[in-house]
């Protein structure tokens, strides 16, 4: 990246700014960054973040994450950040020679390889792992994380390309599901933890490529409005993959379903309980549980494509979007 050692152990405060699918991934990063470095971590949207008085807190950094790296609102926001007085200005992006990468004072590359479709996926894993990657890096200069904890994580790091290869093989099921629910009009996401970004994105996911009316909720919100949009056979997805918060999601989802939801529940081999309450189950491998955030969002982008596929929509190319947004 360039930041230099001494410049990594100053910093105190992380602000990330992005929009859309890259957001999702930013949110991801300030559960990695608090949990891992207990460096307090500040996420905006990039259109809302360029509008509204910051406090600048001392030894910022500032992170931008963008696929294109020609995002009008992100490109904006790295630009205010420049003048409000950050120390530092990283951009996470996937493409070398971008305004952002040209613009920032450091660059980590995602090197996902050219990202043709609308539809941001290779991209979204990549700024995970590249979060992952940045984050442990702090950790290590900042000394917060246990010598073997670090060596652990990037040993489930370098399993991870398997494991995705093994579950991709498996698409039949989610095949057999998207089929039952193509002609549906809405869908709900739950998470909860850093499974909650990854509800957020696999509802940005369905909506933008199948236009089905679809939305994301952290699963402990519900009682506090949506879950009275819940009724009969809605399609209820719960991303249960955290070990710790498992319990919890169970009773969301037993909730969702005794108001009439079909539940998909998506979680890791092992959590065979799931099937008391869900309809469908979905299974990942198990693996460190901060990348089962990496794993987990394949099934939805796959739930989503093959949505898509049976509606006849134009996946590489919905309606209305482009690939970059590039005015605001
Ligand atoms: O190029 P960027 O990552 O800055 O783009 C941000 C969003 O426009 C983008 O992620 C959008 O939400 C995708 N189409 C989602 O799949």
């Amino acid at each position: 990246i360039g930041l230099k050692d001494d410049s990594l152990v100053d910093i105190d405060n992380i602000q990330i700014v992005a929009c859309g699918t890259s957001f999702h991934a930013g949110l991801v990063g300030k559960y990695w960054f608090e949990e891992l470095t207990g460096v307090p971590c500040n996420i905006d949207i990039a259109s809302e973040y360029r509008y509204r008085h910051a406090v600048v807190r001392k030894n910022s950094l500032f992170i931008t994450i963008s696929q294109s790296g020609e995002t009008a609102d992100t490109l904006a926001s790295l630009r205010l950040a420049k003048e409000q007085g950050y120390k530092h200005t990283l951009c996470i992006c996937n493409v070398n020679g971008s305004s952002l990468v040209r613009e920032s004072d450091f660059t980590l590359l995602t090197r996902a390889g050219a990202e043709i479709g609308v539809a941001s996926t290779k991209a979204f894993t990549t700024q995970l792992l590249s979060l992952l990657m940045l984050t442990l890096l702090l950790a290590k200069q900042k000394q917060s994380l246990d010598e073997d904890k670090r060596a652990q994580i990037i040993t489930s790091l370098r399993q991870l390309p398997s494991l995705c290869e093994k579950f991709l093989a498996k698409d039949q099921e989610i095949l057999q599901l998207a089929s039952e629910f193509a002609d549906k009009h809405h869908c709900l996401f739950l998470g909860r933890g850093v499974m909650y970004p990854i509800a957020l994105e696999g509802a940005l996911k369905l909506k933008e490529i199948s236009y089905i009316h679809s939305e994301a909720f952290a699963a402990g919100e519900m009682k506090h409005g949506p879950i009275s949009l819940i009724e009969k056979n809605m399609l209820v997805v719960g991303v249960l993959t955290q070990p710790d918060l498992y319990e919890k999601m169970v009773s969301n989802l037993v909730e969702a379903k005794s108001r009439g939801a079909y539940i998909m529940g998506l979680t890791t081999y092992g959590n065979y309980s799931i099937e008391d309450t869900a309809n469908f189950t979905v299974y990942v491998p198990k693996t460190d549980p901060h990348f089962a955030t990496s794993l987990s969002v394949v099934p939805l982008q796959l739930l989503s494509y093959y949505i898509a596929l049976e509606r006849g929509c134009d996946i590489d190319k919905p309606r209305n979007l482009a690939k970059s947004v590039t005015v605001e």
